[in-house]
């Protein structure tokens, strides 16, 4: 998929948090967005997935302008399309690891026991299938929800400090987890890191900051 982001702004108030941001994402590229805390990352990456909304400017994927849409639209073009990686996980509690991971694809009606378990060996979640999260490290939920952003093969995948909790080793391991899946099916990848190990990996480095993005 491609992203197009047009002159996007974004205030609370009187608070402005980003404007001005203009940006591009070619199917198959992957793009590292850094910045300080605060800047307005993680706002910046829920509007590319319409699950938050902005004052000014257009984003459209693959041509398709999100800010035109309904919420069923935007939820359903999310459901086929998009693969996103929280910041806080958002682990279903009641759900055990392999329920959290096939989630997306029972959601779309096409179940896929084995994709699951490929995707839970990916992230060296292997043997944890059935655990509850409340039984997982820190480490292993943020892998839990790398798993499940990328079972249903997302065209553009967007994760927010997806290595944040994970050792360097783990953290490398996964970002090879990331870019592989990813490119195997040509697929988008915006990442938002602190971490310039991550960053290192992508195709391009944007930084964000209140006066907007650059290379
Ligand atoms: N509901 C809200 N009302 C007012 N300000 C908000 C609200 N939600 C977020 N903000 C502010 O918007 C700004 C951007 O937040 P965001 O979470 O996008 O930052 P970030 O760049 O992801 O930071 P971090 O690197 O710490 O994750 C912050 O300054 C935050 O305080
Ligand atoms: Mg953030």
């Amino acid at each position: 998929m491609s992203l197009n982001i047009s002159q996007l702004g974004k205030r609370y108030g009187d608070t402005i948090v980003f404007s001005q941001v203009s940006l591009s994402v070619a199917p198959g590229e992957f793009v590292a967005i850094v910045g300080e805390s605060g800047v307005g990352k993680s706002t910046l990456l829920n509007c590319m997935a319409g699950l938050d909304s902005w004052d000014e400017g257009t984003v459209l994927l693959n041509g398709a302008d999100l800010g035109a849409m309904s919420d069923d639209q935007r939820a359903l073009l999310r459901r086929r399309h998009v693969g996103f990686v929280f910041q806080a996980f958002h682990v279903l509690p009641h759900l055990d690891v392999a329920q959290n991971v096939a989630l997306p694809l029972l959601l779309l009606g096409q179940p896929d026991d084995a994709r699951v378990q490929t995707l839970l060996e990916a992230v060296g979640l292997g043997g944890l299938g059935s655990r509850l999260p409340q039984q997982l490290s820190g480490g292993q939920l943020q892998r839990v929800a790398i798993a499940r952003a990328l079972v249903h093969r997302p065209g553009l995948l967007l994760a927010d400090e997806p290595t944040g909790n994970l050792d360097p080793a783990t953290a490398a391991r996964v970002m090879d987890a990331l870019i592989a899946q990813t490119r195997e099916h040509g697929a988008a990848m915006v990442l938002v890191t602190h971490s310039v190990a991550a960053a290192a990996r992508a195709d391009r480095v944007l930084h964000l900051s209140a006066d907007g993005i650059t290379d």
